[in-house]
Formats: C-alpha cells, structure tokens, sequence
C-alpha cells in the first residue's frame, strides 16, 4: 500500500516571496521539499538552516531537506535547530551511518536518496535503517530538467525489497515530475511525488498540485 502525497520544491519557488508561495500551494503540499545546494557537490547555490528557520515560522508543513553538499555532517544539528523534520542525504558521499546516527540522535526523519547514474544495489543495504528513499530522477543541480524514465527500474526494485520486508519506508521521487510524468513514477510504486518547476511556474500552484495528484493517482 503506497501513501499518495505531494511535495512541492520551493526551489522553483520566488524565494524573496516563500512564505505567499507556500500559502498559494496551500493545503494541495502534503510536505515541502527544500533542495540544499552548495556549490561543490553539484553546481548551484541555493539556501541553508536560516532559510528553514524562516520557513519554520510560516508553515507547519513537514520540511523535507534535500541535502545536495559535500559535508551534510557539519550542518545536521542547524537543519535540526532551525526546524527540519528530516534530512536527506546522498549516498554517493560514502558510508551514511554515521549521518544516520546523527540524524537519530537529533530526532530528524532519516533520508537517502541516489543520483539517476548510481546503481540501486548501493542503497538497497540500508532501507532497514531509514525512512524515506528519494529517486533521483533528473541529474542533482538544477529544477527544470527533463525527466529520466530509465529510474522508473530502480522505483521498482526498491518497492520490491521494501515490500518483501514489509518496512515502512516511503519512496519518493524527484525530477521532471508533471502531469505527465508522474502516471509512470505513480505506478512504479512511489509514494511521494516531488514536484518543482511544475507547482510553481504554474498561474495556480495548488491546481497545479492537485493536477498532478489526479493524474498519478486518478483513484484515490
Ligand atoms: C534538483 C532538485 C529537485 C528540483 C526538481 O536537484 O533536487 O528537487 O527542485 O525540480 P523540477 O520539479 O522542476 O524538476
Ligand atoms: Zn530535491
């Protein structure tokens, strides 16, 4: 049984104007979606702790961190302190667990996610040790991009496995998730759509959202 949710990426959102974009999403994001860049790891700059604590202040949606930086480490206790609900991480940086710990230690949600070229076998090893799994499915970096369908083999791995251990972790994916896009990803087996570009470029990001629910999930 897959949870149906929708998390919009205030990276395509005006970040002079967060808080009116995030109440013009309104009750249509069951989560938000907050992208960490740093410059290193991929390249583009976006925004770190103070900027969820801003957004801390103006919704009580979950805040869901996408953790693009060479050194997530250093930075889990201020995404902590500045209101995350959960921090998510890539694998490709070498062995999570002790970010895992940390995370725990924190009490903040357990997030790992794999860029579209690394195989699903390197995240596989550590479902029983997370909660949320993000499939990346454009190249980390940059919003707008074309959606990788070649993925969709790794959604379906990962919902196996989960399945067949019956853990409750959810799959979310993320990238050149529209109207369009999302039927697939949907009956892949995913459970959280992150959607940027496609909620906020939008005239009505909550239609916009609520659109793309429809579309991936037309019976729920
Ligand atoms: C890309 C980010 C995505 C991005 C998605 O590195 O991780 O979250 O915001 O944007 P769209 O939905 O426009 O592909
Ligand atoms: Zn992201």
């Amino acid at each position: 049984m897959t949870s149906h949710k929708i998390a919009p990426s205030i990276l395509s959102a005006d970040f002079a104007s967060l808080a009116d974009d995030v109440e013009r999403v309104g009750e249509e994001a069951d989560l938000l979606h907050v992208d960490v860049m740093d410059g290193h790891f991929v390249p583009n700059l976006t925004l770190g702790p103070p900027v969820v604590k801003s957004l801390r202040k103006c919704t009580e949606l979950f805040l869901d961190c996408h953790l693009m930086v060479d050194n997530p480490g250093v930075l889990l206790a201020d995404f902590a302190n500045a209101g995350a609900d959960r921090c998510i991480v890539h694998v490709e940086l070498g062995d999570p667990r002790p970010l895992f710990d940390e995370l725990r230690r924190l009490d903040v949600g357990v997030g790992l996610t794999l860029s579209p070229d690394t195989p699903v076998d390197a995240v596989l090893p550590y479902l029983t040790e997370i909660d949320l799994l993000l499939v990346m499915s454009v190249r980390p970096g940059f919003g707008g991009q074309a959606f990788i369908p070649e993925v969709l083999d790794k959604v379906r791995a990962a919902r196996s496995a989960i399945d067949e251990q019956g853990l409750p972790v959810e799959i979310e994916i993320d990238g050149g998730i529209n109207v369009e896009t999302a039927p697939s990803a949907a009956a892949a087996g995913v459970d959280i759509l992150v959607a940027g570009s496609a909620v906020f470029h939008a005239d009505d990001p909550a239609t916009a959202a609520r659109d793309i629910r429809a579309a991936a999930w037309p019976n729920a």
